[in-house]
């Protein structure tokens, strides 16, 4: 039976919803897993308000949804391996202000994200997200028919090289090629529960389409990448402290607005996917 209480208000006709009538500090029942599922499914991002959850609590509730990544690289918590910090006082250039989804890199890029605001500047710091369907949708059906069959490779390169100038990563980039070697992914994913596709490169790992010349990439590839800059396709959120957004990767991209030189931390499990298709 499904719980009465749980709320799920969209923010806009294409992408995000704001959930309420939960506490995520008590263990969620299967009928509000699969409602939650069921949303993520059909809004793609669901955001939670005032949600002043433990590192191990915020770990609880994303492994309702799946196994947990602990990622390659990057700011990890000390005690907590599953939880990857975003400490960022001057953000430009380091990486979450390009449209992405997350480590397309790995051969299974993730199902999704859990992100929870621990400090916040007081004002700026806001998050995108895009509707990857959408985005693909909108394309003509003669660039959809040219690019169907495509694939481009995903390297982790792309964000090492960056999170090494920031300090982030202290992994060299011999021994992240020899673990995580550059992967690829078609152009276009169906998505494994929806069969919706989705637009699937991005400029924070993609780095080519495979077949193609280097010239014939520079048109194409950007006009892809930035395809999700459409304010259609796009929901903004406001974080307050102790908001959380809970996103399908595989669906969709986000882009964190760099526009604050205050610190803003947050913490982000990350849950294991599946080789796109
Ligand atoms: C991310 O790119 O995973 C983080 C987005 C954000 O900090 O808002």
């Amino acid at each position: 039976m499904a719980d009465s209480k749980l709320r799920v208000d969209p923010l806009t006709a294409n992408i995000g919803a704001e959930v309420s009538g939960l506490d995520l500090r008590e263990e969620l029942s299967q009928e509000q897993v699969e409602q939650l599922e069921a949303a993520l499914l059909e809004h793609l991002v669901l955001f939670f308000r005032d949600q002043a959850i433990t590192p191990e609590q915020q770990i609880a509730f994303s492994a309702r949804f799946g196994e947990l990544l602990v990622h390659p690289f990057g700011p990890i918590h000390p005690d907590y391996p599953e939880i990857i910090v975003l400490d960022q006082v001057r953000p430009v250039g380091e990486g979450t202000d390009i449209w992405h989804a997350d480590t397309t890199y790995l051969e299974e890029p993730p199902l999704g994200s859990v992100l929870r605001a621990v400090e916040l500047p007081p004002v700026g710091g806001d998050t995108y997200f895009g509707n990857m369907f959408a985005a693909y949708e909108a394309l003509s059906p003669e660039i959809q028919e040219m690019i169907g069959g495509l694939r481009a490779v995903h390297d982790i390169a792309v964000p090492l090289v960056r999170a090494e100038a920031y300090g982030d990563s202290k992994l060299s980039l011999a021994e992240a090629r020899a673990q995580w070697p550059p992967t690829t992914h078609p152009v276009v994913r169906t998505h494994p529960v929806s069969g919706r596709k989705a637009l699937y490169v991005n400029r924070n790992a993609t780095t080519h389409i495979e077949g193609l010349s280097e010239r014939e990439n520079e048109w194409l590839l950007p006009l892809l990448c930035d395809q999700v800059r459409s304010p259609a396709f796009q929901c903004r959120f406001q974080w307050e402290k102790d908001s959380i957004a809970f996103w399908d990767n595989r669906g969709s991209q986000h882009y964190a607005v760099p526009d604050y030189d205050v610190r803003r931390m947050m913490h982000r499990t990350t849950l294991l996917g599946d080789r796109p298709y």
